[in-house]
């Protein structure tokens, strides 16, 4: 939890960002070290009981993603970009900067002044 620039210099939206970012953190720590439980335990009970503690991990990750998501414009932008796709990952930037050139350019003319998308 500790910061990397002087404290001082970072605003009350920076702070959260910082809280958030840490908190993120943790969580998917925290699933990690349920999920690793949940497959060795070898008691059933048990084994449910920490399946269920990574699940709600997996939830409180979603929520401070969220939460990120609508403090940091980056986040938004990344996660429409990505989340809920079915084309191979590593493609799915190409296509989404191909249908942003024709957003921009809808009559496919080319030049608007703003340069290249590509
Ligand atoms: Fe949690």
């Amino acid at each position: 939890m500790a910061y990397h620039e002087p404290v001082e210099e970072l605003q009350a939206i920076d702070r959260d960002i910082h809280r958030a970012l840490n908190s993120l953190k943790e969580e998917i720590e925290a699933i990690d070290w349920y999920h690793q439980r949940v497959v060795t335990a070898s008691d059933p009970e048990l084994k449910a009981l920490v399946a269920h503690n990574r699940d709600e991990e997996i939830e409180h990750a979603c929520m401070a993603l969220e939460w990120l998501r609508r403090n940091m414009p980056a986040w938004d932008a990344q996660l429409r970009m990505y989340l809920f796709t079915d084309a191979p990952i590593t493609e799915i930037e190409e296509g989404a900067e191909g249908e942003e050139a024709d957003a921009a350019d809808p009559a496919g003319r080319g030049d608007l002044g703003i340069g290249s998308l590509k």
